[in-house]
């Protein structure tokens, strides 16, 4: 079955779009049980919505929302390729979310370390009935089909069910890795993709095709909410020119 997919005629119209979704879904979180967990994605895409979002202060009560990554560069977080970094700039600051409300993977600690302190983070912080169910897992996918740092033939395609942080390896630089497994992106109330340019039409082509294979297509939350929302170039639509 097609995962939902809505498409957006361009990249700024993208980012508005899906703030209003990021936006709902906490809100509905917020309804629901007082408090909104979030894990951000990573990577150039969604700078865009978040910059969005940075603009809607009073579009909901930040200050219950909790943040997290659902995966980061093994780098300091000052480092220009960090995703930590990437979301203090566009969003986080620019809110001026409590530091208490911020959850950073730990790589100072290194791959290893870091992606097992995050999971015990997670077990600790973010478990309702002993699975942390984020409210929302925001999710970007690369040329390759890889998602957060869930690679194409990787090992951290085929963890245990109970496995919800491991180092990874990329392909290209930086390559180690802390990402979310599949599992734990499964347990979501909420995922959403936000992918766009045409660079991204091949992999998401195949995905919509059936193609079971890319590790974005093994993204299949079990009671949770998916949605593609992806622009034009990313949906290979937009007119040849
Ligand atoms: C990362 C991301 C990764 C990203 C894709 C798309 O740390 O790189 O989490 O999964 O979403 O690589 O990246 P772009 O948005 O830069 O195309």
């Amino acid at each position: 079955m097609k995962p939902p997919l809505r498409t957006e005629p361009d990249p700024a119209t993208l980012a508005r779009a899906a703030a209003d979704r990021v936006v709902d879904t906490l809100q509905a979180a917020i309804d629901a049980r007082g408090r909104a967990r979030i894990a951000l994605a990573g990577g150039s895409t969604p700078r865009a919505m978040y910059e969005e979002l940075a603009g809607r202060r009073e579009a909901l009560d930040w200050s219950v929302v909790e943040f997290f990554w659902s995966d980061e560069r093994v780098v300091p977080s000052d480092h220009p390729d960090s995703n930590v970094r990437m979301a203090r700039e566009a969003l986080l600051d620019p809110l001026g979310i409590d530091a208490a409300q911020v959850h950073a993977p730990r790589t100072e600690l290194g791959a290893e370390d870091a992606a097992t302190a995050y999971e015990i983070e997670l077990r600790t912080r973010a478990h309702d009935d002993g699975t942390p169910h984020f409210d929302l897992i925001l999710l970007g996918m690369g040329d390759d089909g890889h998602t957060a740092s869930l690679f194409p033939g990787g090992a951290e395609l085929e963890v245990e069910e109970n496995t919800l942080v491991v180092a990874s390896t990329a392909p290209v630089e930086p390559r180690e890795r802390v990402t979310f497994t599949l599992p734990l992106i499964d347990a979501a109330r909420s995922v959403l993709f936000v992918v766009g340019g045409a660079a991204k039409a091949p992999a998401l082509r195949r995905i919509f095709d059936g193609d079971r294979d890319l590790p974005a297509a093994r993204v299949v939350p079990r009671d949770g909410e998916l949605l593609w929302m992806v622009d034009a170039d990313a949906a290979d639509v937009s007119p040849r020119g």
